[in-house]
């Protein structure tokens, strides 16, 4: 296993391109994988948690060949998956997991799910109880966690179901389950959840109607190849837009371009809550790439403010907190966040993680059941040096990772082989744009 070691100091600057967006990749792999006809993949992110669920329809019969610039993908067809013969190894996957739960439902044979340690913690009642309304057999483990195991050849009914929170994975779930369902079903979303899912089924084909919070689609139809050219993850770029935004300015120093990010809406909210810190970041070359919006994004070091945050806010930025807390920790006064008791059942507890991290380089933290309040140091050392335990989660990694950009000594942080779930390659890019990191063999 491996660990960072960040020296204080340094800028970032120039140009850098993120690796592809984990979301959009894994549903490219799935629809690929289920359509009829060859689909092409361009800017696939090749990260433990994507290669999981490629690995996973390798097991199931789907052959995936990389030629010089794409995945090619011959789909099998909406029935032509076969039987893994195994349990699919998830790892630290939760999109995989909830997602294909909701295909294996659907499915003429039974199917095992598993994940790590951290994937076993996680909960799956969330899409235990709806496949289980639609009629499927999926018997979870103690606490209703993984492995989950999914009994096949059930005729699934179509329902119209109201998740208990705002998840993209739920009602991916649920919809993937009524691709094979009778009749219409329509998911009534709590509150906004990225809509990957819905853009992507539609650009492979599948009918899917919106009437303001409601989503629906009629069971029994097929997918048609399709060729996914996934954007740069905003998820990976938000590390970047805080570092480069807290870095020290200096005369004369490039800014930090992020080429080709995806800025979907239902995605956007780090630039948003940063704008109104007081960021300077700006958006440029906005266009659209297969079906999804992408910009370079251009930030620049910034004096920044405490902000309140809460509802929709949480929502449209639900894995970015840990990047927005190392920027609130660096700004004028507090920063209170509230609503978000779903960052407590991520790849680790992310309230009380950050909080840990956050104190033990010297900034007042306080928690709440569902949130905290960060009072903000914007001296030009906001943190000490120190160790943190990055509790096997990649975005507690990277966020500690940029908080050596206002060190006043380095900074370690554990555990950090789990970066590349969703962002491998992460310390050379992070070395290349100025921050002064290394990654060696823990305990050595
Ligand atoms: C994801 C949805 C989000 C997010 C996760 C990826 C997806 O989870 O936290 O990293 O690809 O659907 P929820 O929608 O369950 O909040």
């Amino acid at each position: 296993m491996r660990c960072f070691h960040v020296q204080p100091g340094g800028t970032l600057g120039g140009t850098l391109q993120v690796p592809g967006d984990k979301s959009v990749s894994h549903r490219a792999i799935m629809f690929s994988a289920i359509a009829d006809g060859r689909s092409r993949i361009t800017g696939f992110l090749e990260s433990a948690d994507c290669l999981a669920t490629l690995r996973a329809f390798e097991a199931m019969g789907v052959s995936f060949v990389r030629d010089a610039e794409s995945l090619v993908v011959d789909g099998v067809g909406r029935d032509g998956l076969t039987p893994p013969g195994m349990p699919l190894d998830l790892g630290n996957s939760g999109t995989s997991m909830r997602l294909l739960s909701g295909l294996m439902a659907g499915q003429a044979f039974d199917s095992v799910l598993t994940g790590d340690a951290s994937l076993s913690r996680r909960p799956m009642g969330r899409v235990i109880d709806p496949l289980t309304a639609m009629g499927a057999h999926i018997a979870g483990s103690e606490g209703r966690r993984a492995p989950l195991r999914i009994t096949g050849g059930r005729s699934l009914q179509a329902i119209e179901y109201t998740p208990p929170v705002a998840s993209a994975q739920i009602k991916s779930c649920v919809l993937l389950a009524g691709l094979y369902a009778k009749g219409v079903t329509t998911v009534h979303e709590p509150g906004v959840s990225r809509d990957h899912t819905e853009r992507m089924l539609g650009a492979f084909g599948v009918a899917l109607s919106r009437d303001g919070a409601a989503l629906s689609l009629a069971g029994g139809q097929s997918l048609r190849a399709f060729d996914v050219a996934v954007p740069a993850d905003l998820s990976s770029a938000a590390f970047f837009l805080v570092g480069a935004s807290i870095a020290q300015p200096r005369n004369g120093a490039e800014p930090l371009t992020l080429t080709g990010v995806g800025i979907n809406p239902t995605r956007r909210g780090v630039i948003d809550i940063l704008d109104r810190m007081g960021a300077d970041i700006t958006l440029t070359n906005t266009r659209e790439q297969a079906g999804e919006p992408v910009a370079d994004i251009v930030v620049r070091p910034a004096s920044l403010r405490g902000v309140d945050i809460g509802g929709r806010d949480v929502e449209l930025a639900i894995d970015e907190f840990p990047a927005i807390f190392i920027a609130a920790a660096c700004a004028q006064g507090k920063t209170r966040l509230t609503d978000a008791a779903e960052l407590r059942v991520k790849e680790s507890d992310r309230i009380a993680v950050m909080a840990d991290g956050l104190a033990a380089l010297g900034v007042e933290v306080s928690v709440q059941p569902d949130g905290l309040t960060i009072t903000g140091r914007p001296e030009p050392h906001s943190f000490t040096g120190g160790q943190i335990h990055s509790h096997e989660d990649h975005r507690i990694a990277m966020a500690f990772a940029m908080a050596g950009l206002r060190a006043s000594a380095p900074i370690e942080i554990d555990d950090c082989d789990y970066v590349d779930t969703s962002f491998p390659g992460f310390v050379a890019k992070a070395g290349a744009a100025g921050l002064v990191i290394d990654a060696r063999e823990q305990g050595a």
